[in-house]
């Protein structure tokens, strides 16, 4: 399967909360490929956090640092390559992840999300008055553009484990 990849890297795509670092920590380790979170990288890039950049120089100027910064990830693979939520909206950027990656939707439900974001709320999105609204509708207008990804891996409240074997199980 590694092998079989070449060059190109597993890239997650998905919703915020969807599980795309954790899932991708754990595969990139059963897969033996580093694991690269792309967030983390702008956030090193600009020296700020991504909620200081929407903050600071608003969302805009976010979406073109992302875009540059996976295009460069992208170069860099095989590696596993978590992507924010809002990544694969950019149509230049899935072109680059269709031509350099493998793209896997990691489409979890609603409730799921919730659950998860609530916990750790440091989101810009979501810092308004009705979190879940807002939420209900960037998933209603992104999956359609998630389900362009090459492949999808369903999940509803399993663990983050369960969601790396379906996926090994898929690639195998
Ligand atoms: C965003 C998702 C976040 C981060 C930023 C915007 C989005 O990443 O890139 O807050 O537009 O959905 P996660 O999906 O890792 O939370």
């Amino acid at each position: 399967l590694v092998a079989a990849l070449g060059h190109r890297s597993i890239v997650l795509v998905g919703i915020m909360g969807c599980g795309k670092s954790t899932v991708g920590k754990r595969l990139a380790h059963r897969l033996g490929l580093e694991f690269v979170d792309a967030d983390t990288e702008i956030e090193r890039a600009a020296n700020m956090s991504v909620a200081e950049i929407f903050a600071e120089h608003g969302e805009p100027y976010f979406r073109s640092g992302e875009e540059r910064v996976i295009a460069r990830l992208l170069r860099e693979g095989p590696q596993v390559l978590a992507t924010g939520g809002g990544a694969f909206m950019s149509e230049a950027t899935r072109a680059e992840i269709a031509e350099l990656g493998l793209s896997i939707w990691l489409k979890v439900d609603f409730d799921t999300v919730m659950a998860r974001v609530r916990r750790r709320s440091t989101r810009p999105l979501l810092q308004n008055p009705d979190p879940e609204g807002t939420m209900r509708k960037l998933m209603a207008d992104r999956e359609p553009v998630y389900a362009k990804a090459a492949l999808t891996v369903t999940s509803k409240d399993v663990p983050h484990e369960a969601v790396v074997d379906q996926i090994v199980a898929t690639l195998a």
